[in-house]
């Protein structure tokens, strides 16, 4: 029974229930939640119908992990922003869930974001929001820079690890802000915060792009040593530039940034998603097949593309496109490892680990970045991988074919990734939890629909 997806259940019944004698009314709740369970159990899945190549062409949306920073930077800003190239995925919906909580407007038309933060208001972010999205903590040195002080709970996000933010807030303490953790809320107190030099233990990506936005409005020149060099946090740097903030060095081993008095409003160009190109180039070098994906940034992807020509698939890069041709089975890759920016990225290991499941060969696969990223194992084996873990290592013995199979999604990559391995399996693949694949990729069947695969919502 397929229940329309837009049925809308409190319309339904509300008010018929307390009409109704006690004991009906206990059974009609009864049916509500079955109802509500076996409709979202519904729309929370993937079919697939696998072995066809994928031909044609796809534009590649705007970057996740570019936009959620951002998003967390427009509460520097005082006055109206415009994002473009915007992506309608879960994550940045939890996002402006967060921002209109503070009375931050957003309205998004296509791929443009509206923001006004006139009537902003400094709110605590309650564990009901923080759970949603890991990139609410990006919110934390926002908001100490804007207002000198925040109250957040800890943040969720995928399973892939613990996601501590110790250096998070080592490096606010280090700035003279003042935190106490209590009851798995944050406080932080930064009317002593100050311009300082920081070096960090580990390039976090999250940690070198909160201390960049804390120290926009901290008077003095911070310096921050030991960062993460990821596209988006030039990207971020771009758009604080863009609203008046001074900051240089994103990309190299020192960011600067020079405080100044406020930021204003303005428009700003997102740049495209380099995960989830690569996650389209690891699809058509998996299922084989032609495919040019469009509004890319190459050089973004220069580790991955470097791995690819090892395996004897034919690239060609023009301009901001990439296309891919894979006719046959490719080759196995001896060593892969996963490092910060600008070599291999944790983000594209599940989907390049389908691939090297039905690659000719053995491939050895290690996961620098998380402690727990190997989830997808299981779900692949299920499909007739041959893959062996040993704590952070993985050792993957390419098999001929994958077979169709009812898996899970337990990630938003290992979601892409077995989206990927359904395409590429003999007979029909459904993939549960499909809300992780939401979080990052938007309307994924869609685009797969487009380039030749049998796959659908259901
Ligand atoms: C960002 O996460 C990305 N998320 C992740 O993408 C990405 O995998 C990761 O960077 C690494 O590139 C966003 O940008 C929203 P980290 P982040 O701080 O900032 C440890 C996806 O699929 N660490 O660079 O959380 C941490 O546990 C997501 O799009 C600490 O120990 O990553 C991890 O082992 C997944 N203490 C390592 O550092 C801290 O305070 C890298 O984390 C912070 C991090």
């Amino acid at each position: 029974m397929q229940i329309d997806a837009k049925f809308d259940f409190n319309q339904f019944y509300s008010g018929k229930v307390n009409d109704l004698k006690p004991n009906t009314q206990k059974s009609w709740r009864s049916v509500k939640i079955f109802l509500i369970s076996y409709n979202g159990f519904m729309e929370n899945k993937l079919k697939i119908n696998g072995g066809k190549k994928l031909f044609g062409s796809v534009t590649v949306e705007g970057a996740k992990n570019a936009i959620l920073p951002i998003l967390a930077g427009v509460v520097l800003c005082d006055g109206e922003i415009t994002l473009e190239n915007c992506v309608d995925i879960s994550d940045v919906r939890c996002m402006r869930e967060i921002l209109s909580t503070m009375n931050i407007c957003t309205h998004a038309d296509g791929s443009t974001l509206y923001i006004n933060t006139k009537e902003i208001k400094n709110e605590k972010i309650t564990h009901e929001l923080t759970q949603k999205v890991r990139a609410s903590i990006f919110m934390l040195g926002a908001l100490l820079a804007r207002f000198r002080s925040a109250n957040i709970a800890f943040p969720g996000g995928c399973k892939i690890g613990a996601r501590p933010i110790d250096i998070h807030l080592k490096a606010f303490k280090a700035l003279g802000v003042k935190i106490v953790e209590k009851h798995g809320y944050i406080y932080c107190n930064g009317q002593d915060l100050k311009a300082g030099t920081i070096v960090f233990e580990f390039p976090s990506v999250g940690a070198t792009e909160s201390l960049m936005m804390c120290a926009c409005l901290t008077e003095g020149t911070t310096r921050l040593y030991g960062v993460a060099k990821e596209p988006e946090i030039v990207c971020l740097q771009d758009f604080l530039n863009k609203m008046g903030a001074k900051i240089s060095g994103a990309g190299t081993d020192c960011i600067e940034i020079e405080g100044v008095k406020s930021l204003h409003g303005g428009t700003f160009e997102v740049i495209s998603d380099r995960i989830v190109a690569g996650t389209y180039l690891l699809a058509v070098a998996t299922c084989g097949g032609d495919v040019t994906i469009e509004k890319v940034v190459p050089k973004h992807n220069d580790a991955l593309l470097s791995f690819l020509r090892q395996t004897a698939c034919q690239i060609d890069i023009l301009n901001d496109k990439i296309r891919l041709r894979a006719d046959e089975r490719l080759l196995s890759i001896d060593k892969i490892q996963t490092l910060p920016y600008p070599f291999f990225p944790t983000d594209l290991q599940p989907q390049m680990m389908t691939l090297q499941s039905v690659s000719e060969g053995v491939c050895t696969m290690a996961e620098n970045i998380f402690e727990n990223r190997f989830a997808l194992v299981p779900e692949l084996d299920k499909m007739g991988a041959n893959i062996v873990v040993k704590t952070r290592t993985a050792v993957i013995y390419g098999v001929p074919k994958l077979y169709g199979a009812d898996v899970s999604a337990s990630d938003l990559r290992a979601g892409a990734a077995l989206v990927i391995a359904g395409m590429k399996a003999e007979g029909y693949t459904t993939i549960s939890n499909v809300h992780y694949i939401d979080r990052g990729y938007e309307k994924i069947e869609e685009k797969y629909l487009s380039l030749g695969a049998d796959i659908k919502r259901i």
